[in-house]
Formats: structure tokens, C-alpha cells, sequence
């Protein structure tokens, strides 16, 4: 990727990964998200990028805008992952790169178990009594659970017009990385 490339990086929340792309690859980086106070604590921490507020399945950006597009742990969230697929895709120039960052599903069975346990039961417990919401900690379980797993979400990723689509586990496949070129 050239030194001055354009990466847009969708559901940013708080900048993490934008800061980390702009840090890692000196690349220019416009963070996106719906969520202003998310926003207004990114620009917060590294004011000298682009923080805007928008909606993934419908982003606020011309086709083949960017060099890359990334999403870390914001496409399971999304209403409709096929819409926030293409939307990604026609942001993209050609021959640029999407990363897909998100929960999945474990690949050895005796960890797969252990996770869920963690997951299901210890996860929301004990994050319920810290922040005193239960329901936040029991949504992130139920929506990786529903999330496609990974051959299905790079299916999903061809389906849409990736090419070139893979994938890399990640801690055993408690997440992975997805990627695919726009033809
Ligand atoms: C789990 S956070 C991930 C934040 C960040 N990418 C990270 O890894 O730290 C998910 C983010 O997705 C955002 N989000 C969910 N649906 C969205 C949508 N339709 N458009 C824009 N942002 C969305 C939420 O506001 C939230 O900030």
C-alpha cells in the first residue's frame, strides 16, 4: 500500500484501530461511525485525523474512494451484513483491500467448548457486576453466536464481488481476519 494511501476505517467506535493503521502504515485515515460521543473521544485522542459520523450500510463516501477499507468487531453489529459488505466494496478502488476484524468461531472443539463457557456464563456474570449491566455482556455472546462463521463469511465476501477472499484465525478462532480485493 503507497505511503499516502486513503484508508477508511467503518465503526471505528473510539479510533483504536484507526490510530493504529495511521501509526503502523503512516497511512491518511478517516474513522467513521454513528455514534458522536464515540467520535468526539477518538478526535480526542489523535485530533489530526478524520473522525465522521455516518452510517456503514450507507456510507456517506463516492464509489472507489479509498485504498482500503477496515472494520474491526463493527460488521457483526451491523443490521445487515450483506449490505454492509457491498457498501464497503463500492467505497473501495480497484485492486484495493478490505480487512474484516471480527469474533468467530473457535476452530479445535475441546477450546470451541471452553470459550463458550467463558462466553455464555463467566462473560456476562462477571462483566454484569462490574458495569452493572448484564445485558450488554449477554449481547456480545448472542450476536457472535449468530455472526457466520468464517468459510461462510468469506463466501458472503465472493458473494458480494471480493476477490481473491481469505482468511487468517486468529487465537485459535475466537476472531478472525478476512480479506478480499475489489476486481
Ligand atoms: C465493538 S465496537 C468496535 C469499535 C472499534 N472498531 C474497535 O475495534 O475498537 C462496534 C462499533 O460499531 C459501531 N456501529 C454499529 N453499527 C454501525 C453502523 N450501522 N454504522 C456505523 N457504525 C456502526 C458502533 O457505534 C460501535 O462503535
Amino acid at each position: 500500500m503507497p505511503s499516502n494511501a486513503l484508508v477508511l476505517d467503518v465503526a471505528c467506535g473510539t479510533g483504536d484501530l484507526s490510530i493504529a493503521l495511521f501509526e503502523n502504515i503512516g497511512a491518511r485515515v478517516i474513522g467513521l461511525d454513528f455514534c458522536r460521543p464515540m467520535l468526539e473521544l477518538a478526535a480526542q485522542k489523535r485530533p489530526q485525523l478524520s473522525f465522521v459520523e455516518g452510517d456503514a450500510l450507507q456510507l456517506p463516501f463516492d464509489d472507489a474512494a479509498f485504498d482500503a477499507v477496515t472494520i474491526g468487531f463493527g460488521l457483526r453489529n451491523l443490521s445487515s451484513v450483506d449490505r454492509g459488505l457491498n457498501e464497503l466494496r463500492r467505497v473501495l478502488k480497484p485492486k484495493g483491500w478490505a480487512a474484516i476484524l471480527e469474533f468467530s468461531k473457535p476452530v479445535m472443539p475441546g477450546f470451541r467448548s471452553l470459550a463458550a463457557v467463558y462466553c455464555t456464563r463467566l462473560l456476562p456474570h462477571i462483566g454484569g457486576i462490574i458495569s452493572g449491566s448484564r445485558s450488554a455482556y449477554q449481547y456480545l455472546p448472542d450476536s457472535v453466536s449468530l455472526f457466520p462463521d468464517q468459510e461462510t463469511l468469506a463466501a458472503m465476501m465472493s458473494n458480494a464481488g471480493f476477490a481473491d477472499v481469505a482468511f487468517q484465525n486468529l487465537t485459535g478462532g475466537i476472531a478472525a481476519l478476512h480479506m478480499g480485493r475489489r476486481v
